[in-house]
C-alpha cells in the first residue's frame, strides 16, 4: 500500500492484517523506533475533529512528527493553489500526507510524480477509507466476523461519503447491506451494494444500525426538506425493535435528536465512542502499514520508553 485514497484497492486479507496489527497497538505492544524522523501532514481543507486528531494522536503514539496546515493562515489565503500547498509540504520533508478536501478525487491534480504517501481523510461525497476501516474493525471485535453480518445504514446516504467506503468495503467482506433513506437523500448507485427498504424492517433486521448526520452544507436548497429533517431518526421506540445483540454505530459528528435521539448516543447498544477509540489505533496500523512500505524508516527494535 502505497497511498489510501478509497476502499477499492484493499483485499480481505490486506484488511485483516490492518485489523491485528490495530488490536495489538490498542494491547499495548510498543511501536518500532524509526531510523530518520517521520513527518505527517495534516492538511484539512473541510472541518474536522475526529479524523485529524485521532491521525494526530496516532502519529504521536508512532514518534512521528506532525505538521499542521492552519488553513485559514496560511498562504492558501494568499492565491496559493492546492497542488503548490502540497508540493510545499513535500519539500519541507512531508512523509505522509492526510489530507480532506470537498473536491472529489483532489488528488488527481498532484499525485501522479510524489514522493509520500497520501491518506484520504475525506473528499466530497467521494470516500472516508480510514473511517471504513476503522468501522469494520469495530464490527469485527463485536461480531467476530464480517461474513453474513446484516448492516443497515440509514438517512442521508447519498452525501455521506463513510457510507459510501462502508457500504463497498461491506459488501466485500461478506456483509448483507441494506439501507434506509429519504428520497432527497438516496442514490441508487447503492444498489450494487445491498437493498432499499423500509426504516423498520431494516432497523429490526440488523445486527449493526448505522445511524448518518444529515449533511445539509452538500445539498442545494436544504430548506425545501425541513420538514423530512427528524424523519430517519433512530429514536428509543423505533431502537426497541432491534434484534437484543444488535449495536448502534455513527460516524459522528452526530446531530443528536436529529438523526439519532440523545439518550440512544449514550445507550448501551450505542458503539460510537468506541469507534473513536478505535480510530486512533487503527490510524496507528494505516501510517505504520506505509512507512513500512516506504521501506528505510522502519527497524524492528521496540521503541525503549
Ligand atoms: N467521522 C469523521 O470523519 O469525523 P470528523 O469530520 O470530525 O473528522
Amino acid at each position: 500500500m502505497n497511498h489510501l485514497l478509497d476502499i477499492d484497492g484493499l483485499t480481505e486479507q490486506g484488511v485483516l492484517k490492518l485489523c491485528e496489527q490495530a488490536k495489538r497497538w490498542k494491547g499495548g505492544e510498543a511501536p518500532p523506533t524509526m531510523k530518520e524522523p517521520v513527518f505527517v501532514g495534516q492538511l484539512f481543507f473541510e472541518p474536522s475533529t475526529r479524523t485529524r486528531v485521532s491521525f494526530e494522536a496516532a502519529a504521536k503514539r508512532l514518534g512521528y512528527q506532525v505538521l499542521t496546515l492552519h488553513e485559514g493562515t496560511s498562504s492558501t489565503q494568499k492565491g496559493e493553489s492546492l497542488a503548490d500547498t502540497v508540493k510545499t509540504f513535500e519539500a519541507i520533508g512531508m512523509n505522509i500526507a492526510i489530507m480532506r478536501h470537498s473536491t472529489t478525487r483532489y488528488w488527481e491534480e498532484f499525485l501522479d510524480d510524489a514522493s509520500f504517501s497520501l491518506v484520504n481523510g475525506g473528499d466530497g461525497s467521494g470516500a472516508h477509507p480510514t473511517q471504513s476501516l476503522l468501522d469494520v474493525w469495530t464490527m469485527h471485535e463485536e461480531f467476530g466476523a464480517w461474513k453474513d453480518l446484516r448492516v443497515a445504514i440509514i438517512g442521508d446516504i447519498a452525501h455521506n461519503r463513510a457510507a459510501r467506503s462502508n457500504a463497498k468495503l461491506l459488501q466485500k467482506l461478506g456483509a448483507t447491506m441494506t439501507f434506509s433513506a429519504p428520497d432527497w437523500g438516496w442514490d441508487e448507485g447503492f444498489l450494487q451494494y445491498g437493498e432499499r427498504i423500509e426504516l423498520h424492517e431494516t432497523v429490526s433486521s440488523a445486527d449493526v444500525v448505522y445511524c448518518l448526520r444529515n449533511q445539509w452544507e452538500r445539498v442545494e436548497d436544504p430548506t425545501r426538506y425541513q420538514a423530512e429533517t427528524r424523519t430517519f431518526c433512530l429514536t428509543e421506540a423505533l431502537a426497541n425493535k432491534m434484534q437484543p445483540h444488535a449495536i448502534v454505530m455513527h460516524p459522528a459528528p452526530i446531530n443528536r435528536g436529529v438523526e439519532i435521539e440523545s439518550s440512544m448516543v449514550d445507550s448501551e447498544r450505542s458503539r460510537i465512542f468506541q469507534q473513536m477509540k478505535n480510530g486512533v489505533f487503527m490510524r496507528m496500523a494505516i501510517l505504520h502499514e506505509l512507512m513500512t512500505n516506504q521501506s528505510k524508516q522502519v527497524e524492528d527494535a521496540p521503541m525503549s520508553v
